[in-house]
């Protein structure tokens, strides 16, 4: 794992940018992971500005979104499809149907999630999975408690994620769904790298969890420890309780030229 502490937002974008631009340089079909959030925005934008200048095309690629809400309206503008195809999916190139949720309104919603799955699988796997991290450890919306084996599947959200998630919602928590569906933690562990970023104090807990805790189910973003490629992009505030932040900071500083992230 590879922590990288940022001095500012914009530096932040430009290397999680530089990241995708390398996949899809190399690979121009290569399938991305999408997550919504605050933390992807500055990220989405940078790459929003690199498609307009033509340095990067998402015109072959495929996508798929973490997770998704259950049984919001279709026309909600808090959708998670909604929210992707407003922040990212509508601003880029992508080609018509490129970019895959969950789909939260499913008559049959187990079945949804197997047939997610096996999307997922049959376009190849994830070659770049960008994730953000909720305040209680949560990845897509994989709770503590998750199974660190788990696949796409139902959740129950946690008090806090719905009040975190409260402010998409016009400040009530009585209106965040409280049942979504996601990506499992090893359904995510699945694509080749993974990339987090996570900005604010309000995610220096989950963070130190994430990078040097315990690995289990209590905080679920620790089972990225197992993983071998993963980056993990910080302000100084989530940063903020790393024990080892200054080896971090060495070992970055100190990077051979070669090595990209
Ligand atoms: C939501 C999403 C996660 C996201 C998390 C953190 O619950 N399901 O994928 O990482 O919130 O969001 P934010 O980046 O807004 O803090």
């Amino acid at each position: 794992m590879e922590v990288v502490i940022c001095g500012s937002a914009g530096e932040m974008a430009e290397l999680a940018a530089d990241v995708v631009e390398a996949v899809l340089i190399g690979k121009p079909e290569a399938v991305l992971g999408l997550a919504t959030g605050s933390s992807p925005l500055v990220l989405y934008d940078e790459l929003v500005s690199r498609c307009l200048d033509a340095r990067l095309s998402f015109g072959r690629a495929k996508a798929f979104a973490l997770d998704e809400y259950i049984g919001l309206p279709p026309d909600h503008p808090e959708r998670y499809r909604a929210v992707i195809e407003r922040e990212i999916a509508s601003r880029v190139d992508f080609a018509p149907g490129a970019v895959r949720c969950p789909d939260g309104n499913a008559v049959r919603v187990l079945q949804a999630c197997v047939d997610y799955e096996a999307d997922i699988l049959s376009s190849g796997g994830v070659d770049l999975q960008i994730l953000g991290i909720g305040t209680d450890g949560h990845l897509g919306f994989n709770e503590p408690g998750s199974s660190l084996a788990s696949r796409t599947r139902v959740k129950t959200l946690t008090r806090q994620t719905r009040r975190d998630n409260a402010r998409f919602f016009g400040g009530d928590v009585d209106t965040v769904p409280r049942h979504v569906i996601t990506q499992g933690l090893a359904t995510i562990s699945q694509a080749r790298h993974l990339l987090l970023l996570a900005s604010g104090s309000a995610k220096a807990e989950a963070v130190h969890h994430l990078v040097e805790g315990a690995v289990s189910a209590r905080w679920p973003a620790a089972v990225l420890q197992h993983h071998p490629h993963v980056t993990v992009l910080l302000d100084e505030a989530a940063a903020s309780a790393l024990q080892l932040a200054g080896y971090y900071r060495e070992t970055y500083a100190n990077k051979p030229t070669w090595q990209g992230l």
